[in-house]
C-alpha cells in the first residue's frame, strides 16, 4: 500500500487525540506525519507510535509541505478558513465539522454506506455528525429492503460530544461546581438543546440529523425529524430511532439484515437484558443494536435502540476509514 504524508488538525482536542490512537490501531501506511493546533498548544509533545511529535500552529503556510491527507478536528471557522488552503495544496481534506456537510460540492461519507461519493470529492470530504453516523449504519440496509418513508430520531447524547470542555462539565458538575460549557447543569439532567437554536424552533444538531441523514442516503424527500437531548453520560451516544416503511417486511428477516450489514453488531436479546448500552460501546468502533421491535402504530413501522462510541465511529474512526478508501484508490 503507497505511504502517505498525513497531517491531524485539532490533534490535541478530544476527536484529535482518538484521531492518532485510531491510526496507530489501524496501521495506517504514513510516511511523513503532522500534528497541529492553535498557538495555544504549538510546541507541545503528542506520542505517536512510540515517536514524540511536536505540535505545529496552524498556519496559511502549514500545507505548503507535501501531504498527501489532513484530517481535521478544529472546529468550523478553522475548517473554513485552513481547508480550502489545504486542498489548493492538493491535500485532500477529511473535515469533521459541520462546516462543508451540506456543500453540494462535497461529499458527505460513511463508508459502509455511501463510499461511491468519495469519488466526486474536490479535495474536501465532509465527516457528517457523530449522531448522524451511527443512524446510518442502522438506516442504510434497511432503506435498500423497505425503502424508507418516515424517520423519528430521539437522541440521548454523550458530554464528550461537547469536546473536551462538556466533558469537564459533567466532570466538574458531579462535584457540585457550576458549568461552563452548558447553560445549564448536566450533572443530573438532561438538557433538550444541542448546538443553538434556529428560526423553527429545532436545534442545529436536530436539523444537522435530517439533512445529512437526507443527503446521506439520497433521498431529499425522505421524512425526518430530531430530538437530541445531552445527557450525564462521558461516551457513547444513545439513539432511539423510529422508522415506517413503504414495503411491509418481515420481523426475523429484519433482524437478520441488521445482524449481517458492515459496521453493526447486533444486542438484541431482551429477555437476558440484552440491549446496546454507552458503557459497552464506549472505546469500540462497531454500532450496536439491539430493542428491535415492530412499531404497532402504523402499518409498516420498527423500533430500534442504537448506540454508539460518539469519538471513534461518530468522528475519528469513520474520518480514518475514508483515508483508508483514499489509499486504496491512490494505487
Ligand atoms: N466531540 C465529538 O463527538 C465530535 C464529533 C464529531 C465532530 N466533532 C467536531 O470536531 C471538532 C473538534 O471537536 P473536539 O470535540 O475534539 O473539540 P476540542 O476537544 O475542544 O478540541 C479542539 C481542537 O481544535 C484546535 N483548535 C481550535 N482552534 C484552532 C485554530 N484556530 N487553529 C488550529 N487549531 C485549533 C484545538 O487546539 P488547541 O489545543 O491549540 O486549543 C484542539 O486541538 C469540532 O468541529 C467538532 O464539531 C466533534
Amino acid at each position: 500500500m503507497k505511504k502517505v504524508n498525513l497531517a491531524v488538525v485539532g490533534a490535541t482536542g478530544m476527536v484529535g487525540r482518538t484521531f492518532l490512537k485510531v491510526l496507530e490501531e489501524r496501521q495506517l501506511p504514513i510516511e511523513n506525519f503532522y500534528v497541529m493546533a492553535s498557538s495555544r498548544s504549538a510546541g507541545s509533545t503528542l506520542t505517536f507510535n512510540g515517536k514524540e511529535y511536536v505540535v505545529e500552529e496552524l498556519t496559511e503556510h502549514s500545507f505548503d509541505k507535501p501531504i498527501d491527507i489532513a484530517l481535521f478536528s478544529a472546529g468550523g471557522s478553522t475548517s473554513e478558513k485552513f481547508a480550502p488552503i489545504a486542498a489548493a495544496h492538493g491535500c485532500i481534506v477529511i473535515d469533521n465539522s459541520s462546516q462543508w456537510r451540506m456543500d453540494p460540492e462535497v461529499p458527505l461519507v460513511v463508508p459502509e454506506v455511501n463510499p461511491e461519493d468519495i469519488a466526486w470529492h474536490k479535495n474536501i470530504i465532509a465527516n457528517p455528525n457523530c449522531s448522524t453516523i451511527q443512524a446510518m449504519v442502522a438506516l442504510k440496509p434497511l432503506d435498500d429492503k423497505y425503502k424508507i418513508k418516515r424517520v423519528v430520531y430521539s437522541t440521548y447524547q454523550a458530554v464528550s460530544g461537547a469536546g473536551l470542555a462538556g466533558w469537564k462539565d459533567l466532570e466538574n458538575g458531579l462535584k457540585g461546581e457550576a458549568p461552563k460549557k452548558f447553560p445549564h447543569p448536566i450533572a443530573n439532567n438532561c438538557l433538550p438543546h444541542i448546538d443553538v437554536f434556529l428560526d423553527n424552533g429545532y436545534t442545529k444538531e436536530e436539523m444537522k440529523m435530517v439533512n445529512e441523514t437526507r443527503k446521506i442516503l439520497h433521498n431529499d424527500n425522505m421524512r425526518v425529524t430530531a430530538t437530541t437531548v445531552r445527557v450525564p453520560v462521558f461516551d457513547s451516544h444513545s439513539e432511539s430511532i423510529n422508522i415506517e416503511f413503504e414495503k411491509p417486511f418481515d420481523l426475523d428477516e429484519l433482524i437478520e439484515t441488521l445482524r449481517n450489514a458492515p459496521g453493526v453488531v447486533l444486542q438484541n436479546n431482551s429477555q437476558e437484558n440484552e440491549y446496546p448500552l454507552a458503557i459497552n460501546a464506549a472505546g469500540h468502533d462497531e454500532v450496536f443494536i439491539g430493542r428491535i421491535r415492530r412499531d404497532e402504530s402504523v402499518e409498516s413501522g420498527v423500533n430500534l435502540w442504537v448506540v454508539a462510541d460518539n469519538i471513534r465511529k461518530g468522528a475519528a474512526t469513520n474520518a480514518v476509514q475514508i483515508a483508508e478508501e483514499i489509499i486504496k484508490n491512490m494505487q
